[in-house]
């Protein structure tokens, strides 16, 4: 059809394609099961948002931000919410399986919707692998309370374990703290791995079998997996309003004093955490062709399941923070710690239960992801046809579904938690940013009674508003704006600022375009906010991301861009 890479998939096209993938032998000729409603789809997005980020990482966010990690949580939320508009705009107008990667392919066409599928394994597989390893470091010390031990060289990657041995070497071996306790342990886990030198037999057997486990319930289908799903997001609800609840009672307001007490920058520390808690509630646009009714249905579940957890992770943090000093947060299990550290060690005992059901639960969503985005990729001939094969008797993706549990279980067998979830961040950020971009590329369409009671972004003119954003920023701003260009010989110091000037050019390009082309405010508001995000995350995640997009572009040009069904069809 087309040799050109920016070639687009018409909205009209998407849709056919959909139906036609079903009577096509080789999808298999039933199709998924439509099953989801509201109610389903707000609990799979809770499901996939409450996790190790609520559980783990908002410990060292709010050692880095103190109590101020709260407004951090609310930019992050409101950052997402216009992300969540966007999603719900394309969702309901192309609703088929494969989340960003589909929108994108409508809006800008193919090469960027291939980078953002691409990208998107980030968000899903990667996220996973953070979320598996979390979810390990739970099941671990939960064992150790039962007094069943694992050799620690079992049960965490290789790195963790070099770096504290290292670490404890050079403290020489003093311990004491909960900090020293962890890295004792780790080091530990150094001293007794078979192997020698530096060849040592380090991985993390409880992270492999999770993903294990829980492809396995993915792979069996949509109705148990659903049936998994909202036992375990009630359950793990029951437990962040509990933690609220009781530890309410038990805050000190003198704990809130200072507020801020590293400053923005410090706050702006905890982006990746914060960010990575609330990933997960774009993961239900996945499921667009399981639904009942995805135009209606999947924006409310999407923007329900925001609005619950933006009111949840609040008060958690400020709870968190009015309990212990924010200098007393980082440790992994931070809801359980404060209950610990104030003597309420059943209580604790329930948190670590709960956080071992949540972060699974998260697993479960994104490992019914994946392997959607990977079937959409596949019927446009971007993967391999297995890729969108149907299972005859489970009606899941099975041949997706397994190579995803192989490409998240082996890596977390060996990779380091912060790195991962660091990945994740930006990665997902990069995908909401697109998403964003693709709502003010999509081509008008005509209301008619098959689409009129769709969800539809509030129309605001972003005109002036934008430009006089843009003015006001630089203006306010000109001080640290200036401090960017002063390199003073240091590239090691420097590199960090790089994303800044990239931020900056594109708020300067967003501006001009917003005047002259009348863009709608809420997509533009959310491209800008979530570019923002990613500059926060220094020029080292900025550099791996570029070269796992390079890595997905080399795969593009030597298969999808021959074998496109855009590049083959008559
Ligand atoms: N938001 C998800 C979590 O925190 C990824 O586990």
């Amino acid at each position: 059809m087309s040799n050109n890479f920016f070639r687009k998939k018409s909205i009209d096209l998407i849709m056919r394609d959909r139906k036609a993938g079903f009577s096509d032998a080789e999808h298999e000729s039933a199709g998924l099961n439509r099953v989801l409603k509201v109610k389903d789809l707000t609990l799979m997005g809770i499901a996939a948002v409450i996790g190790a980020g609520i559980f783990s990482t908002i410990g060292n966010a709010s050692f880095q931000g103190g109590p101020g990690v709260s407004i951090l949580f609310v930019i992050t939320a409101v950052t997402c919410g216009f992300s969540a508009l966007c999603y719900a705009e394309f969702a309901s107008r192309i609703p088929v399986s494969g989340s960003a990667y589909t929108y994108a392919y409508a809006s800008f066409g193919e090469l960027i919707a291939w980078i953002i599928g691409w990208d998107l394994l980030m968000e899903y597989a990667i996220g996973n692998i953070a979320v598996a390893i979390s979810w390990s470091e739970y099941f671990t010390n939960l064992l150790e309370g039962f007094n069943i031990h694992i050799p620690a060289y079992l049960t965490m990657d290789y790195l963790t374990a070099l770096r504290a041995h290292e670490e404890l070497s050079a403290l020489g071996g003093a311990g004491g703290t909960a900090a020293t306790a962890k890295l004792s342990y780790a080091a530990q886990a150094w001293a007794t791995a078979p192997g020698s030198g530096n060849f040592k037999l380090i991985a993390d057997i409880p992270a492999l079998g999770i993903v294990f486990l829980i492809t396995w319930l993915v792979f069996i289908g949509i109705k148990e997996t659903k049936k998994a799903t909202n036992a375990m997001v009630i359950l793990k609800v029951a437990v962040v309003i509990g933690v609220i609840a009781i530890g309410f009672f038990y805050v000190n307001p003198a704990n809130w004093d200072p507020f801020l007490p590293n400053g923005f920058s410090g706050m702006m520390k905890g982006v990746s955490g914060v960010f990575f808690a609330y990933i997960g509630f774009d993961a239900i646009s996945t499921t667009a062709e399981e639904c009942e009714n995805p135009r209606r249905d999947l924006p409310k579940g999407m923007i329900y399941s925001l609005i619950i957890c933006t009111v949840l992770y609040i008060l958690i943090a400020l709870v968190l923070t009015g309990m212990v000093n924010y200098t007393e947060l980082q440790v992994e299990d931070p809801l359980a710690f404060v209950f610990k550290r104030i003597g309420l060690n059943g209580i604790s005992y329930v948190i670590s239960i709960s956080a071992v059901i949540a972060t699974a639960s998260v697993l479960l969503i994104f490992q019914m992801g994946q392997p959607r985005i990977w079937m959409s990729m596949s019927r446009d001939g971007l993967l391999p046809k297995r890729f969108s094969s149907i299972h005859p008797k489970y009606k899941t993706p099975g041949f997706a579904t397994i190579v995803t549990g192989f490409v998240v279980a082996i890596p977390a067998l060996f990779m380091n938690l912060t790195e991962v979830t660091d990945l994740t961040s930006i990665g997902t950020l990069f995908a909401f940013v697109l998403v964003c971009g693709g709502v003010l590329l999509l081509p008008k369409e005509n209301i008619d009674e098959s689409n009129k009671k769709r969800f539809r972004i509030p129309y605001v003119n972003s005109k002036f508003i934008i430009p006089a954003l843009f003015i006001t920023g630089l203006v306010f701003f000109w001080n640290p704006i200036l401090s960017l260009m002063d390199y003073q010989g240091d590239w090691h110091n420097y590199k960090d600022k790089l994303p800044y000037f990239l931020f900056i050019i594109a708020a300067g390009i967003m501006a001009v375009l917003s005047f002259r082309k009348n863009l709608s405010l809420i997509p533009v508001l959310g491209l800008l906010s979530c570019l923002y995000l990613m500059t926060e995350l220094g020029y080292t995640n900025w550099l791996r991301f570029l070269i796992w997009l390079a890595l997905g572009l080399i795969i593009y040009f030597s298969y999808g861009y021959h074998k496109s069904k855009l590049n083959t069809k008559e």
